[in-house]
């Protein structure tokens, strides 16, 4: 493949960013300096206005894919039953305390895996609290093994992860076994469209052997389904120990600049882009969109769960028998908490804006107290230096560079994600719970 220099130049810029993503991922979120949450009895600060989103997570799966470095372990039905039990009383607890939510956000793993669990947790949230939206992931084979007509009326939005139609990559991931073929899972992916209010589907692309060509015939596959929402990941490999395992599936880096343009091409016109990883069904007006990742505030609970509101950010045990015994003891769900640096939740809005397509000082000043140019001195001269944003008349607009930069650097966020799981499962246990688990 044969670069001009404008591409050479993007290419050096992207590779300078990988390094400095890392460097920022691993000095600002590192979990060295977290600390156990209290179990003192004390009262918990419950914001007075509800939080934008419960994220609830289940860490079951029934294949274990070569590249998810998502909280999961193989399903074992008494263990997934137990957890579920768990789960319901953290649930009820939190909402006893006085949180109040918008959303919730049932992540995986695989939230379907038991059904008939599922319902009764939702059942149960909507009978103690008011909700707009209830949103869930799961797997195609779902729709074909399971009874996806009895979340009716419970769930709004269901995304499911489809990866690829193309059978080679299905196999090299290891989900042809359980999922099938792309051709049967374009079929169960249908029938979740006929009966779901809204659908997602997770495609991914970065695979080894890829090209423009072949992502936009995968791609093609997916716009004929008619989701009304597709979203684009790059491969992510981190930068733990999933590396490995990740990497061996991995295109060259430099591929994603063209691989990304064939993400656009194929997705034109019958789709909105509304983020460089996001794409909505193009129905001639605005649709609400909204993403766990959108930087809005996020209760975690369950065991896996992360949570951040304003600076403090929270993680539950990652370990499945001890979430199940803290929460038996009426402990918080939650054992860990850090204060998040003001720098990263700034980069985190950039990563937001650039990916929106517009930096907006005013808007920026509003939520901040900060210009763009006194939050972001070095970002700012970077980004129009390497022709990533342009300025419009007193706003700043992402050019298609800069659409690959917000890529690159949501890339960057998933492999923060990562690198706090990685330090999350080593967390030692707390004195009080290693008490308990000599009981
Ligand atoms: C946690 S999974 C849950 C979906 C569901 N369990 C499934 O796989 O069908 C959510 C999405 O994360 C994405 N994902 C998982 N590992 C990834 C990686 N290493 N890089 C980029 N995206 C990844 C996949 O697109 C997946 O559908
Ligand atoms: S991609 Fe989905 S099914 Fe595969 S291991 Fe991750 S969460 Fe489980």
């Amino acid at each position: 493949m044969t670069f001009s220099l404008s591409n050479s130049r993007l290419l050096i810029a992207a590779d300078s960013l990988d390094w400095m993503i890392n460097w920022t991922i691993q000095h600002s979120l590192s979990l060295a300096d977290a600390s156990p949450l209290a179990f003192d009895g004390r009262e918990e600060l419950v914001p007075e206005s509800p939080i934008e989103t419960l994220y609830i997570h289940i860490p079951f799966c029934h294949t274990l894919c070569r590249f998810c470095s998502f909280h999961k372990v193989k399903y074992s039905e008494p263990l997934a039953r137990e957890y579920f039990k768990a789960l319901r009383q953290e649930i009820r607890e939190v909402i006893a305390k006085g949180y109040r939510f918008n959303r919730v956000y049932i992540g995986g793993g695989t939230t379907t895996i038991l059904e008939d669990e599922l319902i009764k947790t939702i059942e149960m949230i909507k009978g103690l609290t008011q909700i707009r939206e209830v949103s869930c992931e799961s797997d195609p084979i779902y729709f074909k093994e399971g009874n996806p007509e009895l979340l009716n009326g419970l769930v709004d939005r269901m995304s499911i992860g489809v990866q690829s139609f193309d059978d080679k990559i299905l196999k090299a991931s290891g989900r042809f076994e359980k999922f099938g073929s792309g051709l049967q899972q374009a079929d169960y992916v249908s029938r979740a469209i006929e009966l779901i209010p809204t659908v997602n589907l997770d495609m991914m692309y970065g695979f080894k052997g890829q090209t423009p060509e072949s992502i936009q015939w995968d791609l093609a596959q997916t716009v004929r389904l008619h989701p009304d929402q597709i979203t684009t990941y790059p491969l992510t490999l981190g930068i733990g120990k999933n590396r490995k395992k990740a990497g061996c599936l991995a295109g060259h880096p430099h591929e994603l600049w063209p691989h990304f343009l064939a993400v656009k091409k194929a997705l034109s016109g019958r789709y909105l882009m509304d983020f460089p990883w996001t794409f909505s069904r193009n129905f001639g007006q605005p649709v609400e969109n909204k993403y766990v990742l959108d930087g809005e505030d996020c209760f975690g609970v369950g065991s896996g769960a992360f949570g951040r509101f304003g600076e403090q950010f929270r993680i539950s045990s990652f370990d499945i028998p001890n979430y199940i015994q803290r929460v038996k003891q009426q402990q918080n769900g939650t054992c860990y908490i850090k204060n998040i640096e003001n720098k990263a939740l700034l980069q985190h809005h950039l990563m937001i804006m650039m990916g929106h397509g517009r930096l907006d000082n005013r808007i920026f000043n509003a939520h901040t107290g900060k210009t763009l140019w006194q939050a972001f001195p070095l970002e700012m001269s970077y980004l129009l230096g390497v022709g990533a944003i342009k300025k419009q008349s007193d706003h700043y607009i992402t050019t298609e560079k800069g659409q690959f930069i917000a890529l690159k650097m949501f890339t960057g966020f998933l492999s923060g994600m990562d690198y706090l799981r990685e330090q999350a499962r080593e967390l030692p246990l707390s004195h009080h719970e290693v008490e308990l688990e000599k009981v």
